[in-house]
Protein backbone atom coordinates (compact mmCIF):
# COMPACT_ATOMS: atom_id res chain seq x y z
CA UNK A 1 0.00 0.00 0.00
CA UNK A 2 1.60 3.48 -0.87
CA UNK A 3 0.95 6.55 1.48
CA UNK A 4 0.51 10.22 0.17
CA UNK A 5 1.43 12.73 3.06
CA UNK A 6 0.23 16.07 2.12
CA UNK A 7 1.83 18.81 4.40
CA UNK A 8 -0.75 22.12 4.55
CA UNK A 9 -4.06 22.22 4.83
CA UNK A 10 -4.94 25.14 2.74
CA UNK A 11 -7.25 25.24 -0.42
CA UNK A 12 -4.04 23.93 -2.22
CA UNK A 13 -4.04 20.92 -0.01
CA UNK A 14 -7.79 20.23 0.64
CA UNK A 15 -8.10 20.17 -3.31
CA UNK A 16 -5.08 17.71 -4.20
CA UNK A 17 -6.87 15.62 -1.52
CA UNK A 18 -10.34 15.98 -2.55
CA UNK A 19 -9.01 15.08 -6.10
CA UNK A 20 -6.80 12.05 -5.17
CA UNK A 21 -10.06 10.47 -3.87
CA UNK A 22 -12.14 11.44 -6.69
CA UNK A 23 -10.22 10.03 -9.35
CA UNK A 24 -9.85 6.91 -7.67
CA UNK A 25 -7.20 6.83 -5.38
CA UNK A 26 -6.90 4.48 -3.07
CA UNK A 27 -4.27 4.46 -0.82
CA UNK A 28 -2.90 6.19 2.24
CA UNK A 29 -3.60 10.30 2.53
CA UNK A 30 -2.29 11.81 5.53
CA UNK A 31 -2.75 16.05 5.94
CA UNK A 32 -1.17 17.43 7.79
CA UNK A 33 -2.47 20.83 9.22
CA UNK A 34 -0.55 23.37 11.40
CA UNK A 35 -3.76 25.31 12.08
CA UNK A 36 -5.82 23.10 14.83
CA UNK A 37 -8.96 23.89 12.21
CA UNK A 38 -10.68 21.59 9.47
CA UNK A 39 -9.12 23.41 6.29
CA UNK A 40 -11.32 26.35 5.33
CA UNK A 41 -11.82 29.43 2.63
CA UNK A 42 -9.25 32.02 3.04
CA UNK A 43 -11.24 34.79 0.67
CA UNK A 44 -14.27 35.24 3.55
CA UNK A 45 -11.55 36.52 6.22
CA UNK A 46 -11.10 39.94 4.67
CA UNK A 47 -15.04 40.04 3.49
CA UNK A 48 -17.99 38.70 4.85
CA UNK A 49 -16.51 36.70 7.56
CA UNK A 50 -14.89 39.85 9.10
CA UNK A 51 -18.20 41.87 9.18
CA UNK A 52 -20.10 38.94 10.99
CA UNK A 53 -22.26 38.44 7.52
CA UNK A 54 -20.60 34.51 7.21
CA UNK A 55 -20.98 32.02 10.56
CA UNK A 56 -18.02 30.28 10.52
CA UNK A 57 -19.14 26.60 9.55
CA UNK A 58 -19.69 28.21 6.01
CA UNK A 59 -15.66 28.69 5.98
CA UNK A 60 -15.07 25.38 6.01
CA UNK A 61 -14.19 23.68 2.45
CA UNK A 62 -15.37 20.07 3.79
CA UNK A 63 -17.46 19.27 6.49
CA UNK A 64 -16.00 16.83 9.35
CA UNK A 65 -17.66 13.65 7.95
CA UNK A 66 -15.55 14.38 4.63
CA UNK A 67 -12.33 13.26 5.79
CA UNK A 68 -13.68 10.15 7.57
CA UNK A 69 -16.18 9.20 4.98
CA UNK A 70 -12.59 9.07 2.41
CA UNK A 71 -9.99 7.56 4.82
CA UNK A 72 -8.30 10.75 4.92
CA UNK A 73 -5.96 10.87 7.99
CA UNK A 74 -5.91 14.58 8.84
CA UNK A 75 -3.55 15.69 11.39
CA UNK A 76 -4.86 18.79 12.75
CA UNK A 77 -2.42 21.47 15.04
CA UNK A 78 0.26 19.38 14.00
CA UNK A 79 3.76 20.93 12.33
CA UNK A 80 5.65 19.29 10.26
CA UNK A 81 9.21 20.04 11.40
CA UNK A 82 11.92 18.55 9.09
CA UNK A 83 11.79 16.27 5.65
CA UNK A 84 14.19 14.03 4.94
CA UNK A 85 13.89 13.37 1.61
CA UNK A 86 15.96 10.51 1.03
CA UNK A 87 14.43 8.36 3.73
CA UNK A 88 11.19 9.51 2.71
CA UNK A 89 10.06 10.61 6.49
CA UNK A 90 8.71 13.68 8.00
CA UNK A 91 9.18 14.34 11.32
CA UNK A 92 5.77 15.78 12.72
CA UNK A 93 5.44 17.03 16.22
CA UNK A 94 8.74 14.77 17.13
CA UNK A 95 7.15 11.76 15.09
CA UNK A 96 8.66 10.18 12.02
CA UNK A 97 6.04 9.66 9.16
CA UNK A 98 6.97 8.18 6.27
CA UNK A 99 5.65 9.07 2.74
CA UNK A 100 5.74 7.06 -1.03
CA UNK A 101 5.10 10.79 -2.46
CA UNK A 102 5.45 13.79 -0.47
CA UNK A 103 3.18 17.18 -1.27
CA UNK A 104 4.04 20.67 -0.06
CA UNK A 105 1.05 22.82 -0.04
CA UNK A 106 2.51 25.24 2.24
CA UNK A 107 1.07 28.31 1.52
CA UNK A 108 2.73 31.97 2.40
CA UNK A 109 3.42 33.90 5.53
CA UNK A 110 2.19 37.91 6.06
CA UNK A 111 5.17 40.10 5.79
CA UNK A 112 5.60 41.22 9.47
CA UNK A 113 5.92 45.21 10.73
CA UNK A 114 9.37 44.68 12.39
CA UNK A 115 9.58 45.85 16.19
CA UNK A 116 11.73 49.05 15.53
CA UNK A 117 8.61 50.38 13.60
CA UNK A 118 6.42 49.00 16.43
CA UNK A 119 5.71 46.01 15.38
CA UNK A 120 5.29 44.42 18.65
CA UNK A 121 2.92 46.45 19.97
CA UNK A 122 -0.91 45.49 20.69
CA UNK A 123 -3.13 46.41 18.22
CA UNK A 124 -1.57 45.24 14.95
CA UNK A 125 -3.52 42.46 13.65
CA UNK A 126 -2.94 40.40 10.41
CA UNK A 127 -5.24 39.14 8.08
CA UNK A 128 -4.12 35.25 7.48
CA UNK A 129 -5.69 33.20 9.81
CA UNK A 130 -8.91 32.08 11.43
CA UNK A 131 -7.21 32.63 14.63
CA UNK A 132 -6.49 36.50 13.39
CA UNK A 133 -9.61 37.64 12.62
CA UNK A 134 -10.89 35.85 16.19
CA UNK A 135 -8.61 38.35 18.21
CA UNK A 136 -9.75 41.04 15.71
CA UNK A 137 -13.39 40.63 15.77
CA UNK A 138 -13.73 42.20 19.41
CA UNK A 139 -12.12 45.50 18.58
CA UNK A 140 -14.13 45.94 15.55
CA UNK A 141 -16.15 48.94 17.39
CA UNK A 142 -17.87 52.11 15.95
CA UNK A 143 -16.01 55.37 16.11
CA UNK A 144 -12.91 53.88 16.33
CA UNK A 145 -9.78 54.73 14.26
CA UNK A 146 -8.04 52.24 12.40
CA UNK A 147 -4.87 52.25 10.41
CA UNK A 148 -4.50 49.91 7.49
CA UNK A 149 -0.90 49.94 6.27
CA UNK A 150 -0.70 48.65 2.88
CA UNK A 151 -3.29 49.26 0.08
CA UNK A 152 -3.25 45.25 -1.97
CA UNK A 153 -6.41 43.34 -1.32
CA UNK A 154 -5.54 42.43 2.08
CA UNK A 155 -5.61 46.38 3.00
CA UNK A 156 -8.64 47.07 0.51
CA UNK A 157 -10.83 44.53 1.05
CA UNK A 158 -10.30 44.99 5.55
CA UNK A 159 -10.75 49.12 5.56
CA UNK A 160 -14.28 48.35 3.16
CA UNK A 161 -15.13 45.68 5.97
CA UNK A 162 -14.26 47.97 8.54
CA UNK A 163 -15.97 51.24 7.16
CA UNK A 164 -19.07 48.91 6.60
CA UNK A 165 -18.85 48.87 10.51
CA UNK A 166 -18.45 52.42 11.69
CA UNK A 167 -14.85 52.94 11.98
CA UNK A 168 -12.71 55.64 10.42
CA UNK A 169 -10.03 54.36 8.48
CA UNK A 170 -6.72 55.74 6.90
CA UNK A 171 -5.00 53.65 4.24
CA UNK A 172 -1.51 54.41 3.46
CA UNK A 173 0.04 52.32 0.61
CA UNK A 174 3.35 53.22 0.51
CA UNK A 175 3.76 52.96 -3.32
CA UNK A 176 2.85 55.83 -5.76
CA UNK A 177 -0.43 53.75 -6.30
CA UNK A 178 -2.95 51.49 -4.26
CA UNK A 179 -2.51 47.11 -5.83
CA UNK A 180 0.00 48.35 -8.34
CA UNK A 181 1.46 44.74 -7.77
CA UNK A 182 -1.95 43.23 -9.91
CA UNK A 183 -3.18 46.15 -11.55
CA UNK A 184 -2.78 49.03 -14.00
CA UNK A 185 -3.27 52.92 -13.21
CA UNK A 186 -6.91 52.84 -14.16
CA UNK A 187 -8.24 49.85 -11.95
CA UNK A 188 -5.97 51.83 -9.28
CA UNK A 189 -7.66 54.98 -10.32
CA UNK A 190 -11.34 53.45 -10.07
CA UNK A 191 -10.68 51.87 -6.34
CA UNK A 192 -9.29 55.19 -5.32
CA UNK A 193 -12.28 57.40 -6.06
CA UNK A 194 -14.25 54.30 -4.61
CA UNK A 195 -12.61 54.13 -1.28
CA UNK A 196 -12.50 58.25 -0.62
CA UNK A 197 -16.50 58.65 -1.52
CA UNK A 198 -17.07 55.60 1.18
CA UNK A 199 -15.38 57.92 3.19
CA UNK A 200 -12.13 56.35 3.60
CA UNK A 201 -8.58 58.63 3.91
CA UNK A 202 -6.58 57.37 1.40
CA UNK A 203 -2.70 58.02 1.02
CA UNK A 204 -1.11 56.79 -1.01
CA UNK A 205 2.99 57.31 -1.89
CA UNK A 206 3.06 57.37 1.82
CA UNK A 207 4.27 54.81 4.31
CA UNK A 208 4.62 53.97 7.71
CA UNK A 209 7.26 55.71 10.22
CA UNK A 210 6.70 54.05 12.90
CA UNK A 211 3.76 53.16 15.33
CA UNK A 212 4.19 54.63 18.80
CA UNK A 213 2.57 53.33 22.07
CA UNK A 214 3.24 52.02 25.41
CA UNK A 215 2.25 48.03 25.19
CA UNK A 216 -0.37 49.07 22.82
CA UNK A 217 -0.60 51.03 19.45
CA UNK A 218 -2.05 54.88 20.13
CA UNK A 219 -0.80 57.29 17.42
CA UNK A 220 1.09 56.16 14.22
CA UNK A 221 3.95 58.16 12.71
CA UNK A 222 3.48 58.73 8.87
CA UNK A 223 6.72 59.12 6.27
CA UNK A 224 5.01 62.29 5.54
CA UNK A 225 5.44 63.97 8.75
CA UNK A 226 2.08 62.73 9.82
CA UNK A 227 0.74 61.83 13.26
CA UNK A 228 -2.37 59.85 13.48
CA UNK A 229 -4.56 58.65 16.54
CA UNK A 230 -4.78 54.87 16.33
CA UNK A 231 -6.85 52.51 17.96
CA UNK A 232 -6.24 49.36 16.12
CA UNK A 233 -3.70 48.92 12.76
CA UNK A 234 -4.46 46.15 10.07
CA UNK A 235 -1.28 45.32 8.43
CA UNK A 236 -1.21 44.11 4.72
CA UNK A 237 1.98 44.38 3.11
CA UNK A 238 2.45 41.26 1.25
CA UNK A 239 3.31 37.86 1.64
CA UNK A 240 6.15 35.21 1.33
CA UNK A 241 6.32 32.04 0.54
CA UNK A 242 6.47 29.31 3.32
CA UNK A 243 9.32 27.53 1.75
CA UNK A 244 11.83 27.05 4.12
CA UNK A 245 11.20 23.51 5.44
CA UNK A 246 11.39 22.61 1.37
CA UNK A 247 15.00 24.91 1.53
CA UNK A 248 16.07 22.87 4.84
CA UNK A 249 15.58 19.38 3.55
CA UNK A 250 17.72 20.80 0.10
CA UNK A 251 15.13 20.98 -2.71
CA UNK A 252 15.37 23.92 -5.09
CA UNK A 253 13.84 27.20 -4.07
CA UNK A 254 14.08 30.74 -5.13
CA UNK A 255 11.13 32.65 -4.21
CA UNK A 256 9.06 29.56 -3.58
CA UNK A 257 9.39 26.17 -4.00
CA UNK A 258 10.29 25.87 -7.41
CA UNK A 259 8.33 22.90 -9.88
CA UNK A 260 8.19 21.62 -13.15
CA UNK A 261 4.92 21.82 -15.46
CA UNK A 262 3.95 18.40 -13.48
CA UNK A 263 4.23 19.82 -10.04
CA UNK A 264 7.36 18.02 -9.18
CA UNK A 265 9.96 19.60 -7.22
CA UNK A 266 13.75 18.67 -7.53
CA UNK A 267 13.24 15.45 -5.54
CA UNK A 268 10.62 13.15 -7.65
CA UNK A 269 8.46 11.60 -5.40
CA UNK A 270 8.41 15.56 -3.55
CA UNK A 271 5.47 17.93 -4.91
CA UNK A 272 4.16 21.46 -3.92
CA UNK A 273 1.64 23.60 -5.09
CA UNK A 274 -0.02 26.42 -4.18
CA UNK A 275 1.07 29.91 -2.97
CA UNK A 276 4.77 28.70 -1.98
CA UNK A 277 5.56 27.17 -5.47
CA UNK A 278 7.82 29.01 -7.85
CA UNK A 279 6.48 27.93 -11.57
CA UNK A 280 7.57 27.73 -14.92
CA UNK A 281 5.75 30.85 -17.24
CA UNK A 282 6.84 31.63 -20.31
CA UNK A 283 10.63 32.06 -19.98
CA UNK A 284 10.65 32.22 -16.85
CA UNK A 285 9.09 31.77 -13.29
CA UNK A 286 6.44 32.99 -11.27
CA UNK A 287 4.34 32.58 -8.30
CA UNK A 288 0.54 33.13 -7.81
CA UNK A 289 -1.37 33.83 -5.02
CA UNK A 290 -4.56 33.04 -5.95
CA UNK A 291 -7.56 30.67 -4.98
CA UNK A 292 -7.31 29.48 -8.51
CA UNK A 293 -3.75 28.64 -8.73
CA UNK A 294 -3.80 26.81 -5.24
CA UNK A 295 -6.95 24.39 -6.83
CA UNK A 296 -5.72 24.03 -10.69
CA UNK A 297 -2.14 23.56 -9.83
CA UNK A 298 -3.29 21.12 -7.00
CA UNK A 299 -5.77 18.92 -9.57
CA UNK A 300 -3.00 19.05 -11.85
CA UNK A 301 -0.17 17.47 -9.07
CA UNK A 302 -3.11 15.04 -8.08
CA UNK A 303 -3.64 13.56 -11.59
CA UNK A 304 0.24 13.87 -12.28
CA UNK A 305 0.88 11.56 -9.05
CA UNK A 306 -1.67 9.22 -10.39
CA UNK A 307 0.82 8.93 -13.85
CA UNK A 308 -1.37 11.10 -16.08
CA UNK A 309 1.67 13.55 -16.87
CA UNK A 310 0.28 16.71 -17.46
CA UNK A 311 1.38 20.05 -17.85
CA UNK A 312 0.16 22.88 -15.35
CA UNK A 313 -1.55 25.35 -18.04
CA UNK A 314 -4.16 27.63 -17.10
CA UNK A 315 -5.20 31.30 -17.70
CA UNK A 316 -5.25 32.99 -13.88
CA UNK A 317 -8.17 34.86 -12.41
CA UNK A 318 -8.62 36.49 -9.10
CA UNK A 319 -11.27 38.79 -7.69
CA UNK A 320 -11.45 41.54 -4.87
CA UNK A 321 -15.33 42.86 -3.05
CA UNK A 322 -14.76 46.03 -1.82
CA UNK A 323 -17.50 47.76 -0.67
CA UNK A 324 -20.77 47.01 -3.24
CA UNK A 325 -18.18 46.68 -5.72
CA UNK A 326 -16.92 43.44 -7.37
CA UNK A 327 -13.40 43.51 -9.62
CA UNK A 328 -12.95 40.50 -11.37
CA UNK A 329 -9.35 40.04 -13.54
CA UNK A 330 -8.43 37.24 -15.76
CA UNK A 331 -4.76 36.76 -17.16
CA UNK A 332 -2.21 38.53 -15.64
CA UNK A 333 -1.50 42.37 -17.09
CA UNK A 334 2.03 42.46 -16.28
CA UNK A 335 4.38 43.76 -19.39
CA UNK A 336 0.88 45.29 -20.76
CA UNK A 337 1.79 48.18 -23.61
CA UNK A 338 -1.50 49.46 -23.37
CA UNK A 339 -5.31 49.70 -21.79
CA UNK A 340 -8.03 50.33 -23.10
CA UNK A 341 -11.57 50.77 -21.60
CA UNK A 342 -14.30 49.77 -22.59
CA UNK A 343 -17.49 51.43 -20.53
CA UNK A 344 -20.01 48.76 -19.42
CA UNK A 345 -24.15 48.63 -19.47
CA UNK A 346 -24.27 49.38 -16.17
CA UNK A 347 -23.41 53.09 -14.57
CA UNK A 348 -20.75 51.95 -12.58
CA UNK A 349 -19.47 49.08 -14.34
CA UNK A 350 -16.63 49.25 -16.76
CA UNK A 351 -13.50 47.02 -18.11
CA UNK A 352 -9.85 47.43 -18.96
CA UNK A 353 -8.24 45.30 -21.42
CA UNK A 354 -4.54 44.69 -21.11
CA UNK A 355 -2.94 44.43 -24.52
CA UNK A 356 0.77 43.60 -25.04
CA UNK A 357 1.32 44.82 -28.79
CA UNK A 358 -1.37 43.53 -30.80
CA UNK A 359 -2.46 40.20 -28.11
CA UNK A 360 -4.70 40.38 -25.52
CA UNK A 361 -3.07 39.44 -21.78
CA UNK A 362 -6.01 39.83 -19.57
CA UNK A 363 -9.11 42.08 -18.10
CA UNK A 364 -9.76 43.72 -15.19
CA UNK A 365 -13.63 43.73 -15.29
CA UNK A 366 -15.59 46.00 -12.89
CA UNK A 367 -19.45 45.03 -12.10
CA UNK A 368 -19.30 43.53 -15.34
CA UNK A 369 -18.92 39.60 -14.91
CA UNK A 370 -20.05 39.69 -18.97
CA UNK A 371 -16.94 41.25 -20.27
CA UNK A 372 -14.78 39.03 -17.50
CA UNK A 373 -16.13 35.99 -18.91
CA UNK A 374 -16.11 36.89 -22.24
CA UNK A 375 -12.02 37.65 -21.84
CA UNK A 376 -11.26 34.49 -19.47
CA UNK A 377 -12.53 32.55 -22.64
CA UNK A 378 -10.82 34.73 -25.36
CA UNK A 379 -7.37 34.26 -23.09
CA UNK A 380 -8.16 30.71 -22.90
CA UNK A 381 -8.75 30.27 -26.62
CA UNK A 382 -6.49 32.22 -27.83
CA UNK A 383 -8.32 34.19 -29.39
CA UNK A 384 -7.34 37.78 -30.92
CA UNK A 385 -9.67 41.03 -31.11
CA UNK A 386 -8.62 44.51 -32.14
CA UNK A 387 -8.32 47.38 -30.10
CA UNK A 388 -11.50 49.09 -31.97
CA UNK A 389 -14.29 46.44 -31.23
CA UNK A 390 -13.43 46.75 -27.46
CA UNK A 391 -13.09 50.04 -26.94
CA UNK A 392 -17.17 49.97 -28.63
CA UNK A 393 -19.14 49.14 -25.94
CA UNK A 394 -22.00 48.67 -28.26
CA UNK A 395 -19.84 45.92 -30.41
CA UNK A 396 -21.31 42.42 -29.28
CA UNK A 397 -17.88 40.49 -27.72
CA UNK A 398 -19.68 37.62 -27.35
CA UNK A 399 -19.89 36.91 -30.63
CA UNK A 400 -16.28 36.88 -30.88
CA UNK A 401 -16.31 33.21 -29.41
CA UNK A 402 -18.53 31.64 -31.80
CA UNK A 403 -16.01 32.61 -34.85
P1 LIG B 1 -0.11 42.69 -1.70
O1 LIG B 1 1.27 42.34 -2.11
O2 LIG B 1 -1.20 42.49 -2.67
O3 LIG B 1 -0.17 44.23 -1.26
C1 LIG B 1 0.67 44.78 -0.29
C2 LIG B 1 0.74 46.30 -0.50
O4 LIG B 1 1.40 46.88 0.61
C3 LIG B 1 1.50 46.69 -1.73
O5 LIG B 1 0.70 47.57 -2.50
C4 LIG B 1 2.74 47.39 -1.19
O6 LIG B 1 3.17 48.45 -2.01
C5 LIG B 1 2.24 47.90 0.15
N1 LIG B 1 3.29 48.10 1.15
C6 LIG B 1 4.37 47.32 1.39
N2 LIG B 1 5.07 47.80 2.43
C7 LIG B 1 4.41 48.90 2.87
C8 LIG B 1 4.63 49.83 3.92
N3 LIG B 1 5.68 49.70 4.76
N4 LIG B 1 3.77 50.87 4.09
C9 LIG B 1 2.71 50.98 3.26
N5 LIG B 1 2.45 50.13 2.22
C10 LIG B 1 3.29 49.10 2.04
O7 LIG B 1 -0.37 41.87 -0.36
P2 LIG B 1 -1.59 41.85 0.68
O8 LIG B 1 -2.62 42.86 0.35
O9 LIG B 1 -0.94 41.88 2.02
O10 LIG B 1 -2.24 40.45 0.45
C11 LIG B 1 -1.56 39.29 0.86
C12 LIG B 1 -1.88 38.16 -0.06
O11 LIG B 1 -3.21 37.78 0.03
C13 LIG B 1 -1.63 38.48 -1.49
O12 LIG B 1 -1.12 37.33 -2.04
C14 LIG B 1 -2.96 38.74 -2.06
O13 LIG B 1 -3.02 38.47 -3.43
C15 LIG B 1 -3.79 37.74 -1.26
N6 LIG B 1 -5.15 38.17 -1.20
C16 LIG B 1 -5.92 38.04 -2.28
C17 LIG B 1 -7.19 38.47 -2.28
C18 LIG B 1 -7.99 38.37 -3.50
O14 LIG B 1 -7.58 37.72 -4.46
N7 LIG B 1 -9.12 39.02 -3.51
C19 LIG B 1 -7.80 39.06 -1.09
C20 LIG B 1 -6.91 39.19 -0.02
C21 LIG B 1 -5.63 38.75 -0.09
Amino acid sequence: MEKIVVVGGGQAGLSLVAKLRSSGYQDEITMVCEEPELPYQRPPLSKKYLTGELEKDRLYLRPKSFYAENNIDLMLGCRCEEIDPYTSKIKVNGKKVSYNHLVLTTGSHPVKLPPNLGGDLGGLYYIRDLADITSLKPEIVVGRNALVVGGGFIGLETASALISKGLHVTIVEAADRIMQRVVGPETSSYFRNLHRSNGARLLEGVGLKRLIGNRRVSKALLSNDDELDVDIVIVGIGVRPADALAKNAGLDVANGIRVNQKGQTSQPNIWASGDCTSFPWGDSYIRLESVQNAIDQSETVAANIMGADENYEFVPWFWTDQYDTKLQISGLGAGYTNIITRAGIKENSVSYWYMRGDDLIAVDAINDPRSYMVGKRLLEQGIGVEPETLANPQADLKSLLRQ
